[in-house]
């Protein structure tokens, strides 16, 4: 049960609903066509940028929360709503099953599974972001670094597969960024360029 909960709060896209809210636009028309905080900043601006960010972490936290409150609170429990958030969001059950790319709602899942890896990889995204200005290479970065800090620090087993399916799960939704990285054209954080459609 709190499995399935966690997919229906993960399907909430906040960037969706700011869309609708502040323009009566759909957000996957716009910018870059993903649902998520990135776009939400580069087309709604960084207010509602940071606002989306915040809550679609927030989902990530709660559906842990909530493996801890309405389950045995074991590892895979834990791991599995972390999980069904993180689809929740990108393929969301109330619009289309187009959603977003997940990133800000795993911050939120591995900051409540394993704090110090995420605020580690969190630290070399920041920075590649700030040397960069490419949000999606710090968030390619921030997903491969994940299982190595969670290896090394000695988490849970049933942690490090998790970080390993969060791995795969990024790095499939940003097959388009990975491309623009590779021939240059990537958008950086601050450009209007659209290549939604
Ligand atoms: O978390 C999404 C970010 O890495 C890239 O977003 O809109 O530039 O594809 P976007």
């Amino acid at each position: 049960m709190p499995i399935v909960i966690a997919y229906l709060l993960g399907s909430v896209s906040f960037s969706f609903l700011a869309g609708k809210l502040l323009k009566g636009i759909d957000i996957r028309n716009h910018g870059s066509g993903n649902a998520g905080a990135t776009n939400t900043m580069r087309v709604l601006g960084v207010g509602p940028g940071i606002a989306v960010l915040l809550l679609d972490a927030m989902k990530g936290i709660i559906a842990v929360l909530l493996g801890r409150w309405l389950g045995d609170g074991g590892a895979l429990l834990l791991v599995l709503c972390g999980v069904a958030a993180i689809v929740g969001h990108n393929w969301p059950v109330y619009f289309g099953f187009r959603g977003g790319k997940g990133i800000a709602t795993t911050i939120g899942v591995m900051l409540t599974l394993a704090p110090l890896p995420a605020v580690f990889a969190g630290i070399v995204c920041i920075l590649a972001i700030a040397a960069t200005r490419y949000v999606s290479l710090g968030s390619l970065l921030f997903t491969a670094l994940l299982p190595i800090f969670v290896w090394f620090m000695h988490f849970p087993v049933e942690v490090f597969c998790f970080s390993l399916v969060v791995f795969a799960f990024a790095w499939f939704r940003h097959r388009s960024n990975i491309i623009r990285l590779v021939q240059g054209n990537e958008n950086r954080l601050g450009s209007r360029k659209n290549n939604s459609g």
